[in-house]
């Protein structure tokens, strides 16, 4: 039976917080590991994952299929120079950064059937429907924050808005309008203070329907996102990802979120200068220890 891919989404709602660079690394990372890889641009718009690998000259991008241009998504799978990864190049077509609902049905059929044992998704920055909808379809979220506040909330409003949008689907599916505006109520904390918190949200739904309401602290309890702190510097720096954790737990009633800091490192540029990961160029920089660790807490066989 064909093997179906592990999807990681890399998701960073602040722009330029390191989505793809630890896209591309982590991918290499997996790879060494003995993984099959594909990573796949799919910050549609303003794609760069293809120029951290160097390449400037992509014959068939992402866009192509959304187009229809090419028939099958294997036709924009490209060869890379590292054995075992393979690329998948977003093109900057105006307007497909919102992608109609039919194509990211479409592609998400596709996408199932690669052939390897990782995709991982580059995702734009944003909270736009595009992003949302890609990191519902991944196994796992990767949430990259810097240490710094305004990283911190765009991520926090992220989850937020993950959280919402999970119980949402599973509300409209069952066809629970009384559940859907208890719902629309929590999201509105100025206004409906008593349910300021997840809990209180699942006692006042438990109320209303216990079966329901069940269902989706289910849906809740399976939401494990591993978080990111890049380019962290000093110990404070580590402590911001805590920051996130407890308002999730306090929150949101997330309470398998982990974190793992991943430091600044003057590698990482200097790669960057000449198109190259930095673990292709410093393979035993603490950035590409820190790349391999995260391997290795995905499930990767450790080298
Ligand atoms: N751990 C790190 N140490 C040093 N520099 C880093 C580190 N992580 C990322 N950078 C640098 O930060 C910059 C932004 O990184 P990157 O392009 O990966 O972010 P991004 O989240 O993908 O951005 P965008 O939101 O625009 O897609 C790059 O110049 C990259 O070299
Ligand atoms: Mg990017």
């Amino acid at each position: 039976m064909a093997r179906v891919p592990k999807i990681l989404g890399v998701i960073g709602p602040k722009g330029g917080v390191g989505k793809t660079t630890i896209s591309a690394n982590l991918a290499i990372a997996l790879t060494r590991a003995g993984a099959n890889v594909v990573a796949m641009d799919l910050d549609l718009g303003s794609a760069n994952l293809h120029v951290v690998f160097g390449l400037r000259n992509v014959r068939h991008t992402l866009d192509d299929f959304l187009v229809n241009k090419v028939a099958s998504l294997d036709a924009v799978v490209m060869d890379t120079a590292v054995p075992g990864l393979k690329l998948i190049a977003g093109g900057n077509v105006p307007g497909i950064a919102s992608l109609p609902y039919q194509r990211k049905v479409k592609l998400l059929r596709h996408l199932r059937k690669l052939d390897c044992d990782y995709l991982l998704l580059d995702l734009a920055a944003g909270v736009t429907n595009n992003v949302v909808d890609f990191a519902l379809i991944a196994q796992k979220s990767l949430l990259v924050t810097t240490p710094d506040v305004p990283s911190l909330m765009s991520l926090y409003s992220f989850l937020k808005t993950s959280v919402y949008r999970r119980l949402q689907l599973l509300f409209r599916s069952s066809g629970d309008a009384r559940l859907l505006a208890l719902l629309e109520n929590a999201g509105d904390a100025e206004a409906h203070p008593e349910l300021k918190t997840m809990a209180d949200f699942f006692t006042q739904a438990a109320l209303i329907d216990p079966e329901l309401a069940e269902r989706g602290a289910k849906v809740l309890a399976r939401f494990d996102p591993l978080i990111l702190v890049n380019r962290v510097k000093t110990a404070s720096d580590m402590k911001a990802g805590r920051a996130i954790s407890n308002l999730m737990d306090q929150f949101l009633g997330l309470h398998r979120g982990e974190i793992l800091s991943i430091r600044e490192d003057a590698a990482v540029g200097a790669a960057a200068a000449r198109m190259q990961p930095a673990l292709l160029s410093a393979p035993d920089c603490g950035f590409a220890l820190d790349m391999r660790k995260l391997a290795g807490a995905l499930g990767a066989a450790s080298e």
